[in-house]
């Protein structure tokens, strides 16, 4: 354990050197996280705003006939709950609704932004529905884009949408809304065959930023060995935080704008053989949890009432965990932390949080808190 410490301080300190003119120009840090708006047990009461500058909403749909926000009265009264707290708190906190999420048609976003026409309802609605409901921001979490021809109507639904914005902030003398963009971890992909990269040119002069989704890159759709869900590296492929996040700033998106996304939870899978544990392991299916997936406080639950053994593995900057045939791999303290140092070192804007309540008693959160430590 001791030696293990040892060999990871070296990596921190050669990263904490971040170039100090370049780190006093930057715009204030984000440090966000998603609100699943569905989980009753965690109300906008319980966040703690001291650890976290922006909160989204999550998450809201348009029509799918109209493109309109058509909002019930309950969902109304949650949205203004939902900002009515958060800007009542000391200290508040800016809030943005998002629109989509993992579990949304992606056709919706596709059919909406492939004519002017339903671009045009659809913006003027969302800032609309913000101006209404109190929020300071939106954010769009399409999943995803499917091909070019998406890529560049998204890009041209971003300009439209950063117009109107400007628009309405003139004349109705108000700051203007946020405008950011829920994305990929890599800002080009090759998918079903198909490669598509996001419209780079577009997001770096209309959003305020893009929360990379830094995360699921293993899961319950490849059950034949174990995985670090959100590496940080990966010595066999391109599928980590370090390329995905150095992809958006090689494409020529601002350092500034770009946020990397962290998990609060685990992917889990069996082990075919208990003394096969490492991270690459042969797996016969899901383990523990809902379809594979367990929120950090459950998988601390889980380590301490069946002795789990603990282990951080520096090569992919991930923490796993395994007792008899189970096994977790996920992030804690330690290795978000790891990975806060790259994102500063690499002159990122911040991170983001998916998602607010996953977390054991704020012990990640606040921890990520102290350890960013610039903006
Ligand atoms: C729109 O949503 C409704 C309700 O979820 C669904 O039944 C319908 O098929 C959707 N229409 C389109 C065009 O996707
Ligand atoms: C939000 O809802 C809670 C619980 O119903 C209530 O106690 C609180 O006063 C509401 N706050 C605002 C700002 O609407
Ligand atoms: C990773 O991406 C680079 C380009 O960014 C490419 O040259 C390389 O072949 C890729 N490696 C793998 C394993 O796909």
């Amino acid at each position: 354990m001791a030696s293990h410490k040892l060999v990871h301080l070296l990596p921190i300190i050669v990263l904490i050197t971040i170039p100090t003119g370049y780190v006093m120009a930057s715009p204030p840090a984000i440090k966000a996280a998603y609100w699943p708006s569905w989980i009753e047990t965690f109300p906008p009461s319980a966040i703690d705003t001291t650890l976290f500058t922006h909160i989204f909403y999550a998450f809201l749909l348009p029509s799918n006939v109209t493109f309109k926000f058509e909002v019930s009265d309950s969902t109304a009264s949650q949205l203004k709950n939902f900002t009515g707290t958060l800007h009542q708190k000391n200290p508040p906190v800016k809030t943005l609704v998002s629109f989509g999420g993992g579990g949304s048609d992606p056709k919706l976003f596709a059919r909406m932004v492939s004519n002017k026409g339903s671009r045009n309802i659809f913006i003027d609605s969302a800032i609309e529905l913000a101006r209404t409901y109190g929020f300071d921001g939106l954010d769009l979490d399409w999943e995803f884009p499917k091909n070019p021809e998406e890529m560049a109507s998204l890009g041209q639904l971003f300009k439209e949408w950063r117009v109107a914005i400007k628009k309405e902030a003139k004349s109705t003398h108000r700051a203007p809304l946020l405008l950011t963009a829920a994305v990929y971890f890599s800002v080009d992909f090759q998918w079903n065959g198909i490669y598509r990269k996001y419209p780079v040119e577009s997001i770096a002069e209309s959003l305020d930023w893009v929360n990379a989704m830094c995360f699921d890159y293993r899961g319950s759709w490849d059950t034949s060995a174990t995985g670090a869900h959100a590496a940080l590296y990966d010595p066999n492929s391109n599928i980590s935080t370090s390329y995905g996040l150095r992809s958006w700033v090689r494409a020529g998106v601002p350092r500034n704008m770009v946020v990397m996304g962290l998990p609060l939870y685990g992917r889990t899978w069996q082990l075919k053989d208990p003394k096969v544990n490492g991270i690459g392991a042969p797996a016969t299916g899901v383990g523990p949890g809902d379809d594979g997936v367990l929120i950090f406080s459950e998988v601390e639950k889980f380590n301490k009432e069946n002795g789990a053994t603990v282990v951080y593995d520096a090569k992919t900057v991930s923490t796993y965990s395994y007792t008899g045939t189970s096994w977790i791999g996920y992030d804690d303290s330690q290795s978000t932390t790891v990975k806060l140092k790259f994102a500063q070192a690499l002159g990122l804007r911040g991170y983001f949080f998916w998602a607010l309540s996953y977390d054991s008693d704020w012990e990640i959160s606040k921890q990520a808190s102290r350890a960013w430590v610039i903006g």
